[in-house]
């Protein structure tokens, strides 16, 4: 097995994929930077930045909106990054592709509109102990608005969602599930394909966050059968401000607008307003237009390498580092499922996770530390915050036996 994982390695050249992120090469402190907070945004290829200098430089004007030359341009060059999308999550049709700025303004797309039209007093919408607070919030206040309840899917001590409190949860009453695909602070993988066909059962939608999926490993939306999935480019090589709710065109048809205003209307009166079909109708105002190009740009990087290989290597990366930092004494992981993907999230006895931070910086090591937007996480496991270390496919073993020394480091500046 040993073996095989290691050719399996053999086929990822990191340093060539490194040259490709200009960032990678600076120094911080004094050091070379080590980059390990890809959870809360990844890095950008050059060729990326290249698009978006392109259309700045050459294409920039509004979309959808004018007969002239660079309207056109840009008009192309934006519809073609959701064709792109679509054929990376592999969409039916990419008007199921909606951009939107982020994961965030996804979920409250879908709260919103979906909640709107479909949810009613007595209602429950059923949500995970492990979510982000933009995949909480959002339904929470949807829940008080309409005299909905929600449900909460409890985790265990690993971090693992509880499935079969998951079963006994859905009812004639649930009326969406909403999940996220990849833990931002656990890094735990949910079995969301089987969750979703549960669901399905009773008839009941799945939203995904997919925020810190969709940059790990291949989605197909179609093979999930899932009803609405986001996720940000930012944290997927792409700048920040792009960003894709998917949905079945069953569902956003049948839904109402989320924002109102330019571009996404038919016919407009003092009497009434029409509104266009998807994705206009969800596309209100003018859009980050760059950004979005960017994000085409991204997928079209991602295509470029081969990125089941580097989903291997990641998850290899992710295996030694965990080894490596449990093999500290005095350090503790905190989520350890057994399905994992990028996300290393510790405490150390007696120091508070934000001190762990800024000495880490210290040596130019880049971590998240604090609640991670997950504060019912944080109260599960019963610590106010993490350090946490996030991969991605350009980090490499060394740069983690520089984080395991630094944290040793910490260790005995503490004792
Ligand atoms: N959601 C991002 C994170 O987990 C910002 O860091």
């Amino acid at each position: 097995m040993k073996a095989v994982k290691k050719m399996k390695s053999n086929s990822w050249d990191v340093e060539k994929v490194r040259a490709d992120f200009p960032v990678l090469s600076q120094t911080v402190n004094g050091k070379p930077l080590r980059y390990l907070d890809n959870a809360a945004s990844s890095q950008v290829p050059q060729t990326v930045i290249d698009r978006g200098a392109k259309y700045l430089r050459e294409e920039h004007s509004n979309i959808h909106r004018g007969v002239h030359y660079l309207s056109q341009h840009a008009t192309t060059a934006y519809e073609a990054a959701r064709e792109k999308v679509k054929r990376f999550i592999n969409a039916r049709e990419a008007k199921e592709c909606i951009f939107v700025r982020g994961c965030t303004e996804g979920v409250n797309l879908v709260a919103s509109s979906y909640g709107r039209k479909f949810v009613s007093e007595g209602d429950e919408i059923i949500v995970s102990q492990m979510e982000h607070h933009a995949n909480i919030i959002p339904w929470q206040m949807l829940a008080e608005e309409k005299g909905a309840k929600l449900r909460v899917i409890p985790m265990n001590e690993r971090g693992e969602l509880i499935i079969e409190e998951y079963e006994n949860l859905l009812n004639e009453r649930t009326k969406i599930v909403t999940v996220s695909h990849v833990s931002n602070s656990l890094g735990t993988v949910n079995p969301i394909k089987e969750m979703i066909a549960t669901a399905h059962k009773f008839g009941v939608p799945f939203f995904v966050d997919g925020a810190q999926s969709v940059p790990h490993f291949p989605v197909d939306v179609q093979d999930l059968d899932v009803d609405f999935f986001t996720f940000s480019g930012h944290k997927m090589f792409a700048p920040t401000g792009s960003g894709v709710v998917y949905g079945k065109r069953e569902w956003l048809d049948k839904m109402p607008p989320y924002q109102t205003g330019g571009g996404m209307i038919r016919t407009v009166s003092f009497e009434k307003t029409t509104f266009a079909p998807i994705p206009e109708k969800f596309e209100a105002g003018t859009p980050a237009i760059a950004a979005n190009i960017g994000l085409g740009a991204a997928i079209d990087y991602l295509n470029s390498i081969d990125f089941a290989a580097a989903a291997r290597y990641e998850h290899e990366l992710l295996e030694y580092a965990t080894e490596k930092l449990s093999a500290i004494e005095g350090v503790r992981i905190v989520g350890t499922a057994k399905e994992k993907a990028s996300v290393l999230s510790f405490t150390i006895e007696n120091v508070h996770p934000h001190d762990i931070g800024t000495i880490l910086d210290q040596s130019g090591i880049a971590i998240r530390a604090g609640h991670h937007c997950a504060q019912p996480v944080m109260q599960f496991f019963d610590v106010p915050a993490t350090a946490r270390a996030s991969f991605a496919f350009y980090n490499t073993r060394e740069e983690v036996d520089v984080l395991a020394d630094a944290i040793q480091k910490v260790i005995e500046v503490f004792a």
